[in-house]
């Protein structure tokens, strides 16, 4: 079955965006690193990044018919707006992990509510992208329990 990681607006630009926050590493170097971790775990990892929320909400409702087992989601920014991005992951009712690269709690006051917390399956913040790879172990142990 399916793990997908989607990326929320502006990660596009992972790499060289902010990287005294966000670090050196790029969205392709993240789906390199995390794809044979998946696959030796019998998981086929799926990457989606988008700037536009529909996009986001619209790959999250399909999950629901593609075998999609766990979703992992840096929702970025949408994390601090997006009650539609919530109600998507509810409606499809499919277990999710929520990662923030940086720790969103010693940053402006503006990034420390997250719609997604309290329905998320748990949260990974403030460990860089290593989180990446700490959320896929989680959800690869969520689904195989
Ligand atoms: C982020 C934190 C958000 O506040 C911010 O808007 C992002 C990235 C993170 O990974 O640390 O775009 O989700």
């Amino acid at each position: 079955s399916r793990i997908l990681l989607l990326q929320g607006p502006n990660l596009n630009l992972l790499g060289t965006r902010e990287p005294h926050i966000y670090g050196a590493t790029t969205l392709a170097d993240i789906e390199t690193q995390l794809t044979p971790v998946a696959k030796a775990a019998g998981f086929e990892l799926e990457q989606l990044q988008s700037n536009a929320e529909h996009v986001l909400i619209d790959r999250i409702h399909a999950a629901r018919e593609d075998g999609t087992a766990f979703i992992l989601i840096n929702p970025g920014a949408f994390t601090h707006t997006s009650v539609a991005i919530r109600d998507a992951l509810a409606g499809v009712d499919i277990p999710f992990i929520e990662v923030h690269i940086s720790n969103v709690h010693a940053r402006e006051p503006f990034r420390q509510h997250s719609y997604l917390s309290d329905i998320a399956q748990g949260v990974i913040c403030g460990l860089g992208v290593q989180g990446y790879e700490l959320a896929l172990q989680a959800a690869i142990r969520q689904v195989n329990a």
